[in-house]
């Protein structure tokens, strides 16, 4: 296996002739990148002595193969950048390629790893978190910069994390590729929007980012993915079906229609709880309506599924607002989970609006385990590699026992 180690221009450079022993020790063979800039701080001999192969940095030097970038994308199986700067962040985030390691990141079709390092002020800098999140968004893992003494003198976020942390999230991202190959995964996300009249409905502040990560990480994963969506912003991960349903009747049609061919159920939707119980075809005039809306309860997707299932695994979310252990275990119960996810919903920075969640994970045996806040992508990742552990579980308990003594008879 070939990993690109690209390293970029900060003072964390040294850090990366550790990585890239620590790699091969584990069998990669490394093909070295590094940026005009990090030539300032580690010279190119380094690397090449390090991994036997020249180092490429120049889009326009004398190459023996004609399209440099475009040859090495294809040749390796990872793309790791680290230490990565706030600038090639930008750059790969806004798609810009004035350089070779930039237009390289647009040849890449493979996993891309970026681990940050900088000042602490540029890390938590507007420019650079919605950098981050756009690369997120696309499927870049970003391995989180530790917190200490940083070159510029300053305390604080920012340090290039331990190449052993780097390691790890190399190893799990081959760990993980092509695991959920050949399995059928239904995912929902959003809200649902309850019509009132042609100008009002009911709906709740979903923005569908946790159930459209898990579809992107499932995908990622080589899974075949359904994913029923209610209206959100977001661009569905490339390749998953998406099936776009606007209220919680609908959302059930097209969940139920899936589920008999799905070996895993995601329900991260905000499915409404109520319906208005009479829907005006014609937008309702003030003088003629009382102040008042009958609602009725719609049906419970996620208890159905729970009731129905055979083999499949089932998963659903508890949005609280308080006592979330409590809730998510009866939810758990009552809707004969395999997995729940429980989430406090009321702060703002882990709200159904943002970017991240602070979850508890709990199974079906009463285990539980608590993540800290963290991006939500980060989160689907945490939760695939539990739903497939648990899979797992549950297909070798399953299997016959193997029989080690066969009576002899006669
Ligand atoms: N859910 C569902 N159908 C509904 C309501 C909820 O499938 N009509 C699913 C959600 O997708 C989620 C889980 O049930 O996976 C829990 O949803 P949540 O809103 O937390 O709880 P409710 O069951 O609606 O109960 P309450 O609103 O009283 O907390």
């Amino acid at each position: 296996m070939k990993i690109i180690l690209a390293v970029t221009g900060c003072i964390g450079a040294y850090k990366s002739a550790v990585v890239l022993r620590l790699l091969q020790k584990e069998g990669f063979e490394i093909l070295p990148v590094m940026t005009q800039a990090a030539q300032q701080f580690i010279t190119p001999l380094t690397l090449e002595k390090l991994s036997g192969h020249k180092v490429v940095s120049d889009l326009f030097s004398d190459h023996t193969v004609q399209i440099e970038h475009i040859h090495l994308a294809r040749e390796s199986h990872l793309l790791l950048v680290a230490p990565a700067t706030a600038n090639i962040l930008a750059k790969f985030a806004q798609g810009i390629a004035d350089d070779f390691l930039s237009t390289l990141y647009l040849s890449t079709v493979t996993p891309v790893i970026v681990a940050p390092a900088m000042n602490v002020e540029m890390w938590h800098h507007k420019a650079t978190r919605k950098n981050l999140e756009i690369l997120r968004e696309r499927g870049v893992e970003v391995v989180e910069p530790g917190s200490g003494y940083l070159a510029c003198g300053e305390e604080g976020e920012g340090r290039l994390a331990e190449p052993e942390h780097i390691l790890e999230a190399v190893l799990n991202t081959f760990r993980r590729e092509k695991s959920l190959l050949g399995k059928r995964v239904l995912i929902t996300a959003g809200p649902t929007i309850e019509d009132l009249d042609p100008v009002r409905f009911i709906s709740n502040r979903s923005s569908g980012k946790m159930g459209y990560a898990l579809a992107g990480e499932a995908q990622s994963r080589g899974a075949q993915v359904v994913l029923v969506s209610g209206p959100t912003q977001l661009e569905p991960p490339e390749g998953v079906n998406l099936v776009r349903v606007r209220s919680a009747s609908e959302m059930a049609k097209a969940v139920f229609q899936h589920f008999a061919r799905s070996d895993v159920v995601v329900m991260a939707a905000a499915v409404s709880d109520f319906t208005p119980a009479n829907v005006s075809s014609e937008k309702i005039k003030k003088k003629d309506a009382k102040p008042v809306i009958h609602l009725e309860k719609t049906v419970d997707i996620l208890k159905r599924l729970g009731q129905r299932k055979e083999w499949q695994f089932v998963v659903g979310f508890a949005a609280e607002s308080g006592a979330v252990r409590e809730n998510a275990r009866r939810k758990l119960q009552e809707k004969g989970l395999d997995l729940i996810v429980g989430n406090d919903i009321s702060p703002q920075d882990q709200g159904f609006e943002s970017d991240f969640n602070q979850v508890i994970v709990i199974d079906s045996d009463g285990k539980e385990e608590e993540f800290p806040l963290l991006p939500k992508t980060d989160v689907a990742r945490i939760l695939w590699d539990k739903i497939e552990t648990r899979c797992a579980q549950r297909a070798a308990n399953r299997r016959p026992q193997t029989v080690d003594h066969i009576p002899q008879t006669g």
